[in-house]
């Protein structure tokens, strides 16, 4: 058992004991649980999430696969419903990182306690998680609450996912390389994987939805992010007045959220998270086309076949 499990409770240990599982790149596994792979960091506190989570009307869930730039839909979606308490100059994601102020549901809301009191918070509540739709806890279904998906192009996100470990991989566990990194994500053996099935659930969902599921994709938002920034803001139910727009608010925003600025800020470069992780792994390079610079032609082909072939007939195939 590796320290994860050993601090899982009876119920959840017992649990993990009739599930498949897989090695993980961090000494632990995926456990296959109704159809998702899901790490054992993650595990309770995802089951917890499922189990106990109420959602309110007004609450917002920005939901990605990992590396997707979680870290910037944070920041966007913060700076957007905090503008009216803070002004830019004085927003706390000057002095504190975006996962600190948009908490994972299933690592820091639910990991160590299924029943967090989440009702002081005010309206619009913003989490985050990497839960894949079928999965999700009714109450979000099933209220009018918000989800926006945010995805990336998969060779981007393993390239980006390959460093992202590399870095926080214990030294006592050998190092994954990115053949068996992307034989890996082929076997569809990537955190709440299979990719394809996440990026399809919430695509579906926001085909038949488009008001509750509002489904972005990385690639877009780097070409131009003033239409989407927008978007994301009526969405929330927080749109851009008319006077704010002609004050430049959209553009601040979106400068203010950029890769470079918020890497640069202090508490990004040397801050760290209570549990001894540094905020700086979560900003890297920040590009588009990243993955032509580490993936070998014969990488690429079997990963672009593979998803010509999970995701035809989807625009989420790019
Ligand atoms: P790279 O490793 O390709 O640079 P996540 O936030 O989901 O963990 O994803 C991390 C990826 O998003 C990293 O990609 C990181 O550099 C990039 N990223 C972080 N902040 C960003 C921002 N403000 N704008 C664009 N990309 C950002």
């Amino acid at each position: 058992q590796t320290g994860e499990e050993e601090r899982m409770t009876d119920e959840y240990q017992e649990l993990i004991q009739t599930l498949p599982k897989e090695s993980n790149w961090d000494g632990g596994y995926l456990y296959q649980y109704q159809g998702c792979w899901c790490p054992s960091l993650s595990f309770q506190g995802l089951i917890s999430f499922q189990r106990h989570f109420q959602a309110h009307d007004t609450d917002v869930i920005l939901i990605t696969p990992p590396k997707s730039g979680t870290t910037w839909l944070k920041a966007l979606a913060f700076a957007i419903a905090n503008r009216m308490h803070y002004p830019l100059s004085q927003s706390p994601l000057l002095t504190s990182n975006p996962h600190h102020l948009v908490p994972f549901l299933e690592f820091n809301i639910y990991h160590e306690n299924p029943f967090p009191n989440l009702e002081n918070i005010h309206s619009p509540r913003i989490f985050s998680t990497h839960t894949p739709y079928a999965l999700l806890p009714s109450s979000i279904k099933d209220s009018k609450c918000k989800i926006v998906y945010l995805c990336r192009n998969p060779l981007d996100r393993l390239v980006s996912y390959w460093h992202f470990i590399g870095k926080l991989r214990p030294e006592t566990v050998e190092a994954i390389s990115l053949d068996q990194l992307v034989d890996m994500f082929c076997r569809g053996l990537t955190a709440y994987g299979p990719f394809w099935d996440h990026v399809l659930g919430y695509w579906k969902a926001s085909q038949e939805m488009p008001n509750k599921v509002l489904f972005l994709q990385y690639e877009d938002m780097k070409v131009e992010i003033v239409s989407p920034l927008k978007t994301l803001a009526d969405f929330m139910g927080c749109p851009f007045s008319l006077d704010e727009e002609k004050q430049g608010m959209v553009e601040e925003i979106a400068s203010f959220c950029s890769f470079n600025n918020l890497k640069e800020l202090e508490v990004n470069k040397t801050g760290k998270f209570h549990t001894g992780k540094q905020n700086n792994v979560f900003f890297r390079k920040g590009e588009v086309g990243d993955w032509a610079n580490y993936l070998t032609p014969g990488m690429v082909e079997r990963m672009e076949k593979l998803m010509e072939e999970k995701l035809e007939g989807s625009t989420s195939k790019r």
